[in-house]
């Protein structure tokens, strides 16, 4: 299986600890990576840094062929990585306005955005709450506009942090259906969670955070199971 990033010698230290030394992360192209680690371990720190969020102390990023340190790599890695907080965070507008907000941004013309939103509500089944103050949705529909709205900008990897946590079982349903959609598109994903059974029928490996470095636990049920429908921009 090819990767579509490697990170070599991520290492960060946070109120004067050495937080994370991880020698080496592979993400594998369209497939859905678990993570796991205790509260604390640094998974968000993690995240923060792959999605150049945060600047590590040193980290090396090979990326469409290209070997690169952190100020080389950050403006790719800004623009083809998702990070989505455990909170979605979405603004005081309509569900529509919230996932045209980021093409509006990258500059897509009004009618383009338009069209873009409605197949992308449509995608995520949220066409009956098109209006709705996004506000006032529940959790589960709160991730799922967050998903929709990080799907519409084409990230080639999306970091999600604990995106089931204080969901009933219908939304986590919901959630890991889109989550497996975005797999089926040619999406690469990395799942923070500490409920490793709701997601690991889409994880195709699961990683554990231990000690400031990472290690493979198993290999996941989902594994070899990869159906690649249409692949969004994942050729380098
Ligand atoms: N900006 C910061 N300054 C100092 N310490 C920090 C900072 N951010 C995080 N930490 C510390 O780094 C450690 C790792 O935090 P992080 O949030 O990455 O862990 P986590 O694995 O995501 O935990 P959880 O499972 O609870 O979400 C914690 O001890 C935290 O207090
Ligand atoms: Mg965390």
């Amino acid at each position: 299986m090819n990767n579509l990033i490697e990170f070599h010698d991520i290492r960060i230290r946070l109120a004067g600890k050495p937080l994370l030394n991880i020698t080496k992360l592979s993400v594998p192209m369209h497939q859905c990576t678990l993570l796991t680690g205790r509260n604390g371990s640094g998974k968000t720190t993690l995240f923060k840094i792959l999605s150049g969020l945060l600047k590590p102390d040193h980290i090396r990023v090979h990326y469409q062929g290209l070997q690169m340190n952190w100020r080389q790599a950050k403006p790719y890695i800004q623009r083809d990585v998702i990070y989505l907080h455990q909170q979605a965070y979405l603004f005081d507008a309509s569900v529509a306005d919230n996932i045209a907000y980021g093409l509006r941004r990258a500059g897509e013309k009004k009618a383009a955005a338009q069209r873009k939103v409605i197949q992308a509500l449509d995608w995520a089944d949220l066409t009956h709450l098109a209006h709705r103050p996004a506000k006032q949705l529940s959790g589960g529909e709160k991730q799922r506009v967050a998903l929709t709205r990080a799907r519409i900008l084409a990230p080639r990897l999306l970091l999600l942090d604990e995106p089931t946590a204080s969901m009933d079982g219908e939304a986590k349903q919901q959630t890991s259906l889109l989550l497996q959609r975005l797999k089926a598109e040619g999406v690469s994903i990395i799942i923070s969670s500490h409920e490793a059974h709701t997601v690991e029928n889409i994880a195709d490996q699961h990683l554990t955070l231990d000690n400031g470095d990472i290690r493979p636990l198993k290999q996941s049920a989902a594994h070899d199971k990869v159906t690649v429908l249409n692949p969004l921009k994942n050729t380098p």
